[in-house]
């Protein structure tokens, strides 16, 4: 779902400021000039009964268009390329989860579950947290159970953020945040962070505060960059949320998956867990991503508001899945953990090897299991046509890095290109990329 908006005058309120992007929180196609979209938003774009006539569309989806991760995955589909666009394990979950599935199933637990999720699976998740991390959470007042770390994120997002306030989305984002806030009829507001480092600096993140500001999203470690935050840039954060009295939205669906650093709870920093709203999953834990199984923690105040846009959404999520997860929490050994960890570090080492092997720039991951690659050494080309090409030419399908950025300009020459997939499948794609390479 990928889509930029740029204000034209007059209309426009927006302004750049730097790398700082405050975007119309509702674009009207009058309003904004759109500086690149792929060809689903193009047609529609061109379509006059858009916004008059028995089949308008609301304004709000206006600007949203299909994934291009998704769109990636088809091209690879229709060329037999690798698929290293979506970020979807190629083995399997464990025996264990999927042996506590079966049964819960055959146990008849195939009805609703609670709303805001099975006790089974709050208790699991209680109990994780407070021996992880020294969090206390009250498995009644403050856990909700939602269908992915997605539903979570546009839950918590229309439960707290009301049209006119803004919303800070670090970039490259992952591409979920922006239009979670479009749907709120909020504004996001773009920070920049730049490579090789894509390090926060806490001078930008006070700039790109404003008195409408109502929340910051942090995904740490970050897809897709691969960063995981270090100490400093987490305390930044929470000195700035403090300071300005701003919530704070993290995406930690990746909180298990890192090979430098520490994972880091913004919610477990003196002054935070009051203002903290914490999203994660099992979809990357368990590789288990059609599941949909999602968390959130948050104070009781707001669970009760996250809980009632969660119920009206979705009711609930997958329940036999959800007592399946629990046992997963429950039953798996920090062997499990630290194997997954090692596996996904072999994995990412062979892709690196790959790409630069290949002629592309980049460096290993912090965490989570994505490489953003620089490719300008190999094609000048924007990374849409680049992505393609690779695809359709190389049989190696990324993701083009123009859809990680509001101005996809920034991304103009960066692919990002998944791991989370077998040994064998990143050593034929090492060789695809190092043929396309030597082709030219
Ligand atoms: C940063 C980030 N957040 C959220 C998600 C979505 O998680 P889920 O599959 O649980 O909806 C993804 C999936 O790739 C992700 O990378």
């Amino acid at each position: 779902m990928f889509w930029v908006v740029t204000p034209i005058l007059p209309c426009a309120t927006a302004c750049a400021n730097g790398q700082i992007t405050r975007l119309n929180p509702l674009p009207h196609t009058r309003d904004v000039h759109i500086i690149s979209r792929p060809p689903a938003l193009q047609a529609l774009h061109g379509c006059p009964n858009m916004t008059t006539g028995l089949h308008r569309t609301a304004r709000r989806t206006h600007s949203f268009t299909e994934s291009v991760i998704r769109e990636m995955t088809r091209v690879a589909r229709e060329h037999e390329a690798v698929n290293l666009a979506q970020g979807f394990p190629d083995f399997p979950a464990p025996e264990l989860l999927k042996e506590a599935a079966a049964a819960a199933i055959r146990a008849d637990i195939n009805q609703y579950a609670i709303t805001w999720g099975a006790p089974n699976l709050r208790h699991a998740l209680a109990r994780k947290y407070l021996e992880h991390y020294g969090m206390e959470v009250d498995t009644e007042t403050e856990i909700t159970i939602t269908c992915g770390g997605t539903e979570a994120m546009a839950s918590v997002m229309l439960a707290v953020v009301d049209p006119g306030d803004e919303v800070i989305v670090m970039e490259p984002f992952y591409e979920n945040y922006g239009p979670d806030a479009v749907l709120c009829e909020a504004k996001p507001v773009f920070l920049t962070l730049e490579a090789p480092e894509y390090r926060l600096e806490k001078a930008m993140l006070e700039e790109a505060v404003s008195s409408k500001t109502r929340a910051i999203v942090i995904n740490t470690p970050n897809n897709p960059t691969g960063r995981v935050f270090d100490r400093e840039e987490m305390q930044a954060i929470a000195d700035v949320c403090i300071k300005h009295d701003i919530l704070a939205i993290t995406d930690e669906i990746y909180e298990h998956i890192y090979y430098e650093g520490e994972h880091l709870p913004l919610a477990t920093f003196e002054g935070m867990r009051d203002r903290t709203i914490t999203i994660s999953g099992l979809s990357k834990t368990f590789s288990v991503t059609g599941w949909r199984i999602g968390t959130i923690i948050a104070p009781p105040q707001l669970s009760g508001a996250i809980r009632k846009v969660h119920d009206f959404l979705t009711v609930g999520a997958p329940a036999p899945l959800q007592e399946a997860c629990a046992v997963g929490l429950n039953e798996l050994p920090q062997e499990y953990y630290t194997d997954m960890v090692a596996g996904y570090k072999a994995r990412g080492e062979v892709l690196v090897k790959g790409l630069q092997d290949a002629g592309f720039k980049c460096q290993y991951p912090q965490g989570a299991y994505y490489v953003l690659a620089d490719f300008s050494d190999l094609s000048d080309e924007d990374s849409m046509t680049f992505g393609r090409r690779l695809a359709s030419e190389g049989g190696v399908a990324p993701v083009p890095g123009g859809s990680f950025f509001s101005d996809p300009s920034r991304g103009h020459s960066l692919a990002r290109f998944v791991f989370c997939k077998q040994i064998q499948t990143l050593h034929e794609a090492s060789e695809r990329l190092k043929a396309f390479a030597t082709r030219g």
